[in-house]
């Protein structure tokens, strides 16, 4: 990471409002339910998940998934590979995935299928981010941080290539990144 990024998409500032905002919407909605799980999908989860978990004013229990599907490269490939699995029983209880960004959709399809076999009360999704023009199968995305353009971004929980996941800010991954392998 030798250079900062020139043009954050979203700053740290906007991104803890936001995240506040979410963390009371989802006080308010999951109030009357004392079951409450967190599953955060890792690992491009694990700065948002983080922050989520300490803006929701409610008792809650939290439990991780790493699942991969891009296999190093930019774009999707669509195959979805779960590679640990939760340590809690979700059955009759109420889950919210917790995902870094929602882009063709397939992740989250795959874990409402997996995940809904196992019978929870109820299941629902939060996500950072939502790339709406990107989608190829349509799938409810309850909460979304922010809706971005068609951009390849990084920051905050996440990579190119596994890299720049620690930039404290989302910034949009030009070609000349890419390139330089930075
Ligand atoms: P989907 O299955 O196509 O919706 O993709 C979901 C996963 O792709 C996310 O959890 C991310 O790990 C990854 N992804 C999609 N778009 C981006 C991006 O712009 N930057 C980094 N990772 C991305
Ligand atoms: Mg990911």
């Amino acid at each position: 990471m030798k250079r900062i990024f020139g043009k954050p998409l979203v700053t740290q500032e906007h991104m803890r409002t936001r995240i506040k905002e979410l963390g009371r919407q989802i006080s308010e909605d999951y109030v009357d339910r004392p079951n409450l799980l967190l599953i955060g999908i890792m690992k491009g989860a694990f700065l948002f998940y983080a922050d989520l978990v300490r803006a929701i004013r409610l008792p809650l229990q939290v439990d991780f998934l790493v699942v991969s599907s891009y296999e190093g490269r930019s774009t999707t490939s669509g195959k979805i590979k779960m590679i640990t699995e939760l340590t809690e029983d979700i059955k009759g209880r109420d889950i919210l995935l917790v995902e870094d960004i929602v882009d063709s959709g397939l992740t989250v399809q795959y874990l409402r299928k997996i995940l809904g076999k196992k019978k929870p009360r109820s299941l629902a999704v939060c996500a950072l981010l939502s790339k709406p023009e990107r989608r190829k199968v349509e799938v409810a995305v309850e909460y979304i941080g922010f809706e971005i353009p068609n951009k390849f971004v990084v920051g905050y929980g996440l990579d190119y290539q596994q890299k720049y996941r620690n930039l404290p800010y989302l910034a949009v991954l030009d070609d000349a990144d890419m390139e330089s392998g930075q």
